[in-house]
């Protein structure tokens, strides 16, 4: 991946159809000339995963998953290995969302488990970190958000450490409309770039959290910024086609 190339992800959660993935692939397949330059990535559902490597052959939009799981092979029910992701063509994997951490208990340790099998088999987490609204109010947004990655990032070293994406999604913004102001966002992701130039890392940051076509080249553009993951409008064709090409 081109280091200054945009990232735009595209995080269905739990939604989608066969349909929607023949539909929505085939206008963004007819209309990639709207988002040349722009590194675009497909997050379906488990359950659509082949159909969307199916649809996205051959072009340029990359297969991801919303999540994988932290043990390699064996008796783990319901559980979908890096290798089982990586036959399929996966070459993103969005780890440590939020809603898994608040939902599944995912922690720390989990999540640090599960960026080395995505590495393991040469796919790119995408390391999800942000803080709720209260630690927000508390003034704790800076200091939350660096305890998420320094975890991570003693666990796995920082050679490993800096083969990852880190997407930077305040909770309190996910799913709300409610998008991080522009000085918010370059306060917390200038503040993560500074700490990581001081251990000599330096990756691609991502803002995530109602992200839509009309903030996107805003928040897009702003320096510290390298993409976007976004939910809601990556629902919808036409909106996610337009907000890739205003990134
Ligand atoms: O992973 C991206 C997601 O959490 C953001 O959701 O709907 O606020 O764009 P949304």
């Amino acid at each position: 991946m081109g280091v200054k190339s945009k990232i735009v992800i595209g995080n269905w959660k739990m939604n989608g159809s066969a349909e929607l993935v023949e539909s929505f692939t085939r206008t963004m397949l007819d209309n990639q000339a709207a988002y040349a330059g722009i590194r675009v990535v497909l997050c379906p559902p488990f359950t659509l995963l082949q159909a969307m490597a199916d649809a996205l052959e051959g072009g340029p939009i990359l297969l991801g998953a919303q999540n994988v799981s932290e043990f390699e092979q064996g008796a783990h029910t319901g559980e979908i290995s890096a290798p089982m992701l990586a036959s399929m063509g996966t070459k993103m994997v969005i780890i440590g969302h939020s809603e898994r951490r608040a939902s599944r208990g995912e922690n720390d340790r989990i999540i640090a488990a599960k960026v080395k099998q995505a590495l393991s088999v040469g796919m790119l987490p995408v390391l999800c970190v942000g803080e709720t609204a209260e630690e927000k109010a508390r003034g704790d947004s800076g200091a939350v958000v660096w305890q998420q990655l320094s975890v991570v990032l003693h666990a796995i070293g920082s050679e490993l450490f800096g083969q990852l994406i880190v997407a930077y999604e305040p909770i309190w913004a996910i799913g709300s409309g409610s998008t991080a102001s522009t000085d918010d966002i370059l306060t917390i992701t200038t503040a993560i770039h500074a700490k990581l130039a001081q251990l000599g890392i330096q990756l691609p940051l991502l803002y995530g959290g109602s992200v839509n076509a009309g903030n996107a080249a805003q928040i897009s553009s702003l320096p510290t910024i390298s993409g976007l993951l976004v939910g809601g409008a990556s629902l919808q064709a036409g909106q996610f086609l337009l907000l890739c090409s205003n990134t």
